[in-house]
C-alpha cells in the first residue's frame, strides 16, 4: 500500500502534523456533531444545543446534551488509528496533533500537547468569570428520565458552568488557533485524517501547509475538496490505515 520512497520521506520528515476531525472518532463510536442529534435530541435546532443564547435560553437542555455527549466519549476508548498516531511518535523528531474533535482519545491513546481547536467537552468553565469547573471523577448516573441537567454553579461567582466547546458564533482561541496556523507553516509533512474539510477556518490549515511547501496527506473513505490538493490520499478507514502505516515504517526502520 506504500511505497518506499514515500515511507523513506516520512522517516525523513523533521516535523510531522496530524490534524484531525469527525471521522477519527468514529471507529470508537463517538458519533459526528450532528450525528449526536438523535434520539430525544433529534428536534433540536443545533443553534439552540450550541450557542451562547441557546445556553442561556435553556440551561438545563444545553448542559444535559453536553453531558450526555460527554457520557459517550468516556465509555469510549481510543481505536486503532488513535494508538497508531501515538505511535508515529517513535519515528518522527517532532510530532504535533491538531484536532477539531472535543474529545480526549488522542490523549488517551499518548499524546501530549494536543491543540483542540473546537475546545473540549472535559474542559468546562464558568459562563460569567471563565474559571475552570474540574468535574467530579468517575462516570456519573445517567440523570433518569429527560436529559435535561442544571450546570453546576462557579464556586467563584456563582455563575453558571457552561461546556468548554466553541459554540456558534464564538471565534477559536487565538493561543490554539496561533499554535495550529504554525505548526502547519513549520512541518515539512501534514496529514488531514477524517475531516470533510469544510468547516472554516480550521479547513485553511492543510492549504496552508501546503503553501509552506509540505506534503499533505488525506485519509478519509470519501471525497472531499482537499481531493485534489493532496500529495497522497488514503481512502479508507483511518483504523485500518494508521496502523498499516506504522507497521510498514517500522519495517524499514
Ligand atoms: N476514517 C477516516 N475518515 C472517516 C472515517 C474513518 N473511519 N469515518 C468517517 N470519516 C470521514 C468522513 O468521510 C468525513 O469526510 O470523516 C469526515 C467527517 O466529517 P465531518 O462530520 O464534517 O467532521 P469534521 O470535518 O470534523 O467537522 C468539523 O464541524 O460539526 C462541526 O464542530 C464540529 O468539529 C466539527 C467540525
Amino acid at each position: 500500500m506504500f511505497t518506499e520512497d514515500f515511507l523513506l520521506g516520512l522517516l525523513r520528515a523533521k516535523h510531522i502534523v496530524v490534524f484531525t476531525g469527525a471521522g477519527m472518532s468514529a471507529e470508537s463510536g463517538i458519533p459526528t456533531f450532528r450525528d449526536a442529534q438523535t434520539g430525544l435530541w433529534e428536534h433540536y435546532d443545533p443553534h439552540v444545543l450550541a450557542s451562547p443564547s441557546g445556553f442561556l435560553a435553556n440551561k438545563a437542555l444545553v448542559w444535559g446534551w453536553y453531558e450526555w455527549r460527554r457520557m459517550q466519549v468516556l465509555k469510549a476508548e481510543p481505536n486503532a488509528g488513535h494508538l497508531a498516531i501515538a505511535d508515529l511518535m517513535s519515528y518522527s523528531e517532532r510530532l504535533t496533533v491538531i484536532t477539531q474533535n472535543v474529545d480526549d482519545l488522542h490523549e488517551r491513546a499518548g499524546n501530549r500537547g494536543v491543540t483542540h481547536l473546537h475546545g473540549s467537552l472535559h474542559k468546562p468553565r464558568c459562563f460569567d468569570c471563565g474559571s475552570p469547573y474540574t468535574f467530579p471523577v468517575g462516570i456519573p448516573d445517567e440523570p433518569a428520565g429527560s436529559r435535561r441537567l442544571e450546570p453546576p454553579n462557579c464556586s467563584l461567582c456563582n455563575g453558571p458552568i457552561r461546556p468548554g466547546v466553541v459554540w456558534f458564533g464564538e471565534p477559536l482561541s487565538s493561543t490554539d488557533w496561533n499554535t495550529a496556523e504554525k505548526a502547519a507553516m513549520e512541518c515539512d509533512v501534514f496529514f488531514s485524517i477524517g475531516t470533510s474539510s469544510l468547516v472554516w477556518p480550521a479547513s485553511q490549515l492543510p492549504e496552508r501547509a501546503v503553501l509552506h511547501g509540505a506534503k499533505l496527506i488525506q485519509i478519509n473513505p470519501t471525497p472531499t475538496p482537499l481531493d485534489s490538493k493532496a500529495h497522497y490520499h488514503f481512502k479508507g478507514n483511518v483504523g485500518e490505515i494508521m496502523p498499516a502505516l506504522v507497521t510498514s515504517l517500522a519495517e524499514i526502520f
